[in-house]
């Protein structure tokens, strides 16, 4: 058994960990059929999981979702739903937020991304969604970030009470794609805008000599040096 793997009750269920190749899957969502990751090579995805339809906090977060997919999309990046519910409660969930739900700004809410019907639990299962400590008939809410060569980057974890930052995993993704890009690391809270760290973070130790060869604007000390990045640069290089 692999050592990210969980054997319970003789069942195994996998870890998948930033780094890993994500697990391929095709499943049947309500945009039809989704072979995962050939359809969406080239393409940053985030993968995502909620509990339930038809229940407060996921509806909400859906709702935030679709108010953001654009910015998404400009990013070079597709969102995928899923949870252990059919297709037909998927469908019925998606209209009555789309014909009946006001909440906050938000109206009329058409979610045009693929939600996965996984009753059988096969990719919750594989991408470690089905957290029992927490729930042993649902998904946490998971988020996967998956890069373009369908590597998994980042993975976010909130128990079932909790709803989702949205503008964090924007936040979140930018700051990857910009440390792609530009082969630098992002400190705390960064933005578009914001200074960047030289060298990016694992290579301790020459970070003043950047300083030296005018690679970095700033030094706190010699660990911990940062340059500049416009904003503008950031998003010539990642809007696509
Ligand atoms: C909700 O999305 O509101 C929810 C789902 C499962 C458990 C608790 C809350």
């Amino acid at each position: 058994m692999e050592n990210n793997e969980i054997k319970k009750e003789e069942e195994t269920f996998s870890m998948p960990r930033i780094g890993d190749k994500a697990p391929s899957f095709t499943a049947k969502t309500t945009q039809g059929e989704i072979n995962f990751p050939e359809q969406y090579k080239g393409k940053w995805v985030i993968l995502f999981s909620h509990p339930a339809d038809f229940t407060p906090v996921c509806t909400s977060e859906f709702m935030t979702f679709v108010k953001m997919e654009d910015k998404f999309k400009e990013v070079n990046c597709d969102l995928i739903g899923l949870s252990v519910d059919g297709l037909y409660s998927h469908i019925a969930w998606l209209r009555t937020i789309k014909e009946k739900i006001e909440y906050k700004d938000m109206k009329g809410m058409e979610v045009k991304f693929p939600l996965i019907d996984d009753v059988s639990m096969k990719v919750a299962n594989k991408f470690g969604m089905i957290q029992p400590g927490e729930s042993t008939t649902s998904a946490v809410r998971a988020v996967f970030f998956i890069d373009p060569k369908g590597i998994i980057r980042a993975i976010i974890y909130y128990p079932l009470s909790t709803g989702r930052n949205f503008d964090e995993i924007y936040r979140a993704l930018v700051a990857m794609q910009t440390a792609d890009e530009f082969g630098v690391a992002t400190p705390a809270d960064w933005r578009p805008g914001d200074d960047v760290i030289v060298p990016p973070a694992g290579s301790c130790g020459v970070a003043k000599d950047r300083m030296d060869g005018k690679d970095a604007d700033k030094c706190y000390d010699w660990f911990f040096c940062t340059k500049k990045l416009g904003e503008d640069e950031v998003n010539k290089a990642i809007k696509k």
